[in-house]
């Protein structure tokens, strides 16, 4: 299999996606794609709800460089190649018509993309830049889920879903704050994974 995870618990991620009641158009993305799992995991499951139209992003540098991954560590390289993003992204273009990469950084996605995704509907074309969905698994520090925090808590939906993954190495009452000013509530606490759902 090409694509696999590094984590736990994506059962939690189908779990929530799939009680969603969706919009016809659904935008989610992944911050960290690595070798694929999370961002086939969500596929998956908006699949299972079939919308009218679906983009999946996935934001990613990969290129081997080196980054501090969890509060106070330093920067460490981690192996996430070139290699494994050609492998990895052109099997999901090959398999999932509804994947888009961003080959850039969270920071350099948030610059660049806060008006909005470029989508066709009906051969009309739209800007579209509501978040179902996001799965923060990219660098793991407190002040890198801050900043991707205040990029996506204005652009989620209602009953839109945070999943933050190793959220137990953030410092959580600064992150646990944060969403519940904007009126995201707890919607589950693995051991690994916590899903915030927006409930205004
Ligand atoms: C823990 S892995 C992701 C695992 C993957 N989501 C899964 O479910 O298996 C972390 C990934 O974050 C990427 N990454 C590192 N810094 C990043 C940044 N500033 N923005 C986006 N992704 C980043 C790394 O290249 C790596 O592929």
């Amino acid at each position: 299999m090409i694509i696999k995870g590094d984590s736990t618990e994506y059962e939690l991620i189908t779990k929530h996606i799939c009680k969603l009641k969706l919009e016809p158009v659904v935008l989610t993305c992944e911050i960290g794609l690595r070798e694929g799992l999370g961002s086939k995991i969500i596929m998956d499951a908006i699949r299972e709800l079939n919308p009218k139209f679906h983009k999946h992003i996935a934001v990613d540098p990969y290129n081997n460089f080196s980054y501090e991954h969890y509060d106070n560590e330093g920067s460490v390289v981690a192996g996430y190649t070139e290699e494994m993003k050609q492998k990895t992204v052109s099997y999901l273009y090959q398999n999932y018509p509804e994947f888009d990469f961003y080959h850039m950084t969270d920071e350099y996605y948030f610059k660049t993309m806060g008006e909005g995704h470029q989508i066709v509907l009906n051969q009309e074309l739209l800007l579209f830049g509501l978040y179902q969905a996001v799965h923060l698994d990219g660098p793991h520090t407190t002040k890198a889920i801050i900043e991707e925090l205040s990029f996506f808590i204005p652009r989620m939906t209602y009953k839109g879903l945070i999943i933050i993954d190793d959220f137990k190495d953030l410092q959580m009452g600064i992150v646990d704050m944060l969403l519940k000013t904007y009126n995201f509530n707890v919607a589950e606490e693995g051991d690994n994974k916590i899903i915030y759902q927006k409930e205004i």
